[in-house]
């Protein structure tokens, strides 16, 4: 082993050894110094906490596993608008899993404490509500609300019950944004500017044609009950009820679903309360399916400058039928440097660019186009006036950050709720936190469809 390795596999206040498969890895990537961060101690389990699940599709079945990740927590019940998912359900947890059709059966359980909100984004804020009113904790997922409108009365709701409300976007809890966050602040990439932040994908999958049930129909699925709180009504369609991101009726399209989850994390590393105007335009290129809202987006978003930042632009790009392949960044640029965020969020590198002190002269410069005489004059003035050094830029090694092996962050996130309910400690992403990522992400779709520029008071949380 060089001596250069032995080096840098010695120390780190925050990191720990590199194992031998993280070692091959690394030979790939020899000029990056890569630090796997450490795990944050778990609390042991004192109180029992009993949890039910509303809405045990994709994300139900995975948040419930995380939430069971934490010692001492128990699920008590599930709740599902289709048949199907309830029985799995039981087949997943046991045949005395209590399973029901109407949220409002397991808000009235006395033994439950605490529930998870993963329906579709359409009931959000609905069940939220309904909950913390029955004296339910709250971990609901992004976004926090299906329309800007619905935030400002769920904090209330929040701020007179008390109950503990989680906001789902889990990179918040994840240890490299933790990290990503600590070395932005102790100013690891100069003065921010801009960030530039996507999500590309290249499948029906990814583009949310998900599968759908031989038996989704409508003895199956509680259609009436599922678009209750929609302004316009359909009949039955099992692409509406399952693939439901496609349709604004009941989702909240890339927008919703992504850009939350890019502007959460911008929010956290920044500390920003959120952005002044947002500019969004996209179109539908080629997922044609009868969805009403785009498969390409983008946006622009400003952010003035406040006591937490400086002014800085955000650029957020979602490509459903990206040629660039699965792929997504968060790039936090500074005058310094940029802390590059992997998609999904449990890695990050800092590439450090420093500009000499001195200007520079020669190369893509007006001095060959003057005379001998004169270059050599404003050359040999140059070289008095700057040292080696000065014209010179530092080099500064990239460094990687990375979790460890099989990390999950959203185990993270539930052990963080799990504490709050335990010991009354603050959330990591409560109810204004959430919809201060969930409003700037929501208005990206009202300036599409709307054509225009949506200013943000982002202290006040409204439109303006
Ligand atoms: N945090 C993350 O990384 C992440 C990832 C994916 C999805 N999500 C979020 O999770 C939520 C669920 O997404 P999904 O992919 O699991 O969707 P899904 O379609 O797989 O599951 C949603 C389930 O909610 C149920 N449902 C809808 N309305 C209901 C109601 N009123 N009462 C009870 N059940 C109801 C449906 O029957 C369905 O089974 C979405 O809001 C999405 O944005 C978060």
């Amino acid at each position: 082993m060089s001596t250069d390795r032995r080096k840098f596999l010695k120390h780190f206040g925050t990191s720990v050894l590199l194992t031998s498969a993280s070692l091959s890895s690394l030979a790939a990537k020899e000029e990056h110094e890569v630090r796997i961060l450490r795990q944050q101690k778990r609390m042991s389990a004192n109180d029992r906490i009993r949890i039910a699940t509303i809405g045990m599709g994709i994300m139900g079945f995975n948040d419930t596993k995380a939430a069971l990740s934490v010692p001492g927590v128990e699920l008590a019940g599930v709740c599902d608008l289709y048949k199907g998912r309830l029985a799995h359900a039981k087949e997943v947890y046991g045949n005395d899993l209590f399973t029901t059709m109407d949220h409002r059966d397991i808000l009235e359980r006395k033994d439950i404490d605490a529930v998870i909100v993963a329906t579709s984004d359409n009931w959000h804020s609905q069940i939220s509500i309904d909950a913390m009113r029955k004296g339910k904790a709250v971990y609901s997922e992004k976004p926090m609300v299906h329309k800007i409108s619905q935030g400002l009365e769920e904090i209330r709701v929040q701020k007179e019950t008390k109950a503990v409300f989680q906001v789902g976007s889990q990179r918040v809890s994840s240890i490299a944004y933790r990290k990503a966050k600590e070395m932005y602040e102790a100013g690891a990439i100069g003065k921010i500017n801009s960030i530039e932040a996507s999500f590309n994908r290249q499948s029906a999958l990814g583009a949310w044609q998900y599968t759908i049930p031989s038996d989704g129909n409508i003895q199956n699925v509680d259609w009436s009950r599922y678009q209750a709180n929609a302004d316009v009504k359909h009949d039955f369609d099992p692409k509406r009820f399952f693939r439901w991101r496609n349709y604004r009726e009941y989702g909240t399209g890339v927008a919703g679903d992504l850009f939350v989850h890019l502007l959460t994390g911008i929010h956290f590393i920044t500390g920003s309360k959120g952005p002044e105007s947002i500019y969004s335009i996209g179109d539908l290129t080629y997922w044609k399916d009868g969805r009403n809202v785009p498969d390409v987006m983008s946006a622009v978003i400003h952010y003035g400058e406040t006591k937490e930042h400086p002014s800085f632009q955000v650029t957020l790009r979602v490509n459903f039928i990206s040629g660039e392949g699965d792929y997504g960044t968060t790039k936090i640029i500074g005058s310094e440097g940029v802390i590059d965020l992997g998609g999904e969020g449990d890695s990050f590198s800092i590439r450090k660019s420093i500009m000499p002190e001195a200007p520079g002269i020669g190369g893509w410069d007006s001095l060959f186009t003057y005379t001998e005489a004169e270059q050599k004059k404003l050359l040999s003035e140059y070289n008095q006036r700057w040292t080696k050094a000065q014209q010179e830029s530092p080099t500064i090694d990239p460094i990687t950050y990375r979790a460890p092996e099989g990390y999950n962050s959203s185990n993270d996130h539930f052990a963080n709720f799990i504490e709050a309910i335990r010991t009354g400690k603050p959330v990591i992403e409560d109810a204004v936190f959430g919809f201060r990522a969930a409003a700037p992400a929501l208005a990206c779709n009202d300036s599409y469809f709307q054509k225009k520029v949506i200013h943000w008071d982002a202290e006040n949380m409204k439109v303006v």
